[in-house]
């Protein structure tokens, strides 16, 4: 873009530019891949604020001393690779202040090449997000927090309940009864909403492992029919299995099962008693299963589709009281398809009922290639 005549001559134009880096908030900082290591030859004033850092102690050096001897970071290697491609990168660092404590770094790296397309400079615009990854911090802590102590105090509770309401603890009057059963399906609920959120917890903060097992795709259904027969018959509603492979898949089997749990409580939730939901399970190609779960309820409306799997939704807040969901269930389903390396999906329409499915990579890792 030629800016000469909106800004006068070159001297101005170069002064406009030099002013406005100077006074960025951001970090800024220039390095030179011509030189042997690609050390800095600029930096704002912001960089050197937050760094801590006079100018003269950084200008020459490669950047990587702001990680001290923290450098066995994923990022790295996405940076040395941008770099290598020269391509743009955004990725968050730990880094170190003079005084030696830490610092997140939202780091933004971007080739600066010239007229021939010849690479000349790097440009790096830092940020310090210290102050977002420690409230996000003391968020997940709250949860867990939150959660752990529900739990144990919840699961006593559950449990009592579970012993009045199936006659262990003797004869109760059908008026208790109702009562106790309503308890108890109100406990499980909370149970299920404690789950959700600290399965949720896990997957956001990554350290949500996949156990993968080879499983036949047929004992995976009767495994999930059997778990959600009882919720089907309550509901009138029939469960119709399709298995159309007996190859053997890889994946975690109780991870599946709990996506699939999901998928089918939501459509006997949302199915007009008398009705069918089928649960299919078929291969898409040589490493691909894909398990669907066809009903024939309402649909969903286009607009709410979109909707669906982000966390805390539910298409209409009247839905959370007549199924009792928690809003985290599909937004927990998509996070373990896609740790699968899989996709998850619907198809529906107002009064033509809904399939949810989700493809999984089920190929054993040493088998690639
Ligand atoms: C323009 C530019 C700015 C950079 N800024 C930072 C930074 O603020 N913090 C950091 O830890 N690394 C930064 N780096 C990355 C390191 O210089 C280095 O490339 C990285 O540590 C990976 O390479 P290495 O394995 O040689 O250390 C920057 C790199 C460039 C080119």
């Amino acid at each position: 873009m030629d800016t000469s005549h909106n800004y006068g001559g070159e001297d101005e134009q170069l002064l406009f530019f030099k002013r406005a880096v100077e006074a960025a908030r951001n970090g800024i900082c220039i390095t030179n891949p011509r030189m042997a290591d690609n050390p800095i030859v600029y930096v704002n004033d912001a960089f050197l604020e937050f760094t801590g850092y006079k100018c003269e102690q950084v200008l020459g050096r490669n950047c990587r001393f702001l990680q001290r001897d923290d450098r066995d970071q994923f990022a790295l290697e996405s940076i040395r690779e941008a770099l290598r491609l020269e391509t743009s990168i955004t990725t968050v660092l730990r880094n170190y202040r003079r005084d030696g404590s830490l610092f997140w770094n939202e780091l933004t790296l971007s080739p600066v090449h010239d007229q021939s397309g010849r690479l000349i400079n790097f440009v790096g615009v830092q940020n310090d997000i210290s102050a977002r990854k420690d409230a996000e911090k003391r968020v997940s802590e709250f949860y867990s927090v939150i959660s752990h102590e529900l739990r144990t105090p919840l699961t006593s509770i559950n449990s009592a309940l579970s012993v009045i309401a199936d006659g262990s603890a003797g004869k109760t009057n059908a008026q208790v009864m109702r009562m106790v059963e309503i308890a108890l399906e109100n406990s499980e609920r909370l149970v299920r909403l404690i789950s959700d959120i600290l399965d949720w917890k896990k997957i956001e903060s990554g350290k949500f492992k996949l156990n993968k097992t080879y499983a036949c795709p047929e004992a995976i259904l009767d495994r999930l029919i059997t778990s959600v027969q009882p919720l089907s018959n309550s509901a009138r509603v029939q469960l119709l299995k399709e298995v159309q492979t007996n190859s053997e898949v890889y994946l975690d089997v109780d991870r599946t099962l709990q996506i699939l749990t999901n998928l089918v409580d939501n459509a006997i939730k949302f199915s007009p008693a008398d009705n069918i939901v089928t649960i299919r399970v078929e291969l898409r190609n040589a490493d691909t299963v894909r398990f669907s779960v066809v009903d024939k309820g309402p649909g969903i409306p286009k607009d709410q589709i979109t909707k669906l799997f982000k966390v805390f939704q539910q298409l209409d807040s009247s839905d959370s009281r007549r199924t009792g969901g928690t809003g985290l269930g599909l937004s927990i389903s998509r996070s373990l398809v896609e740790l699968h390396g899989g996709q998850i999906g619907v198809e529906s329409g107002i009064g033509k009922g809904s399939m949810f499915w989700f493809e999984i990579y089920s190929k054993f890792e040493s088998e690639v290639n």
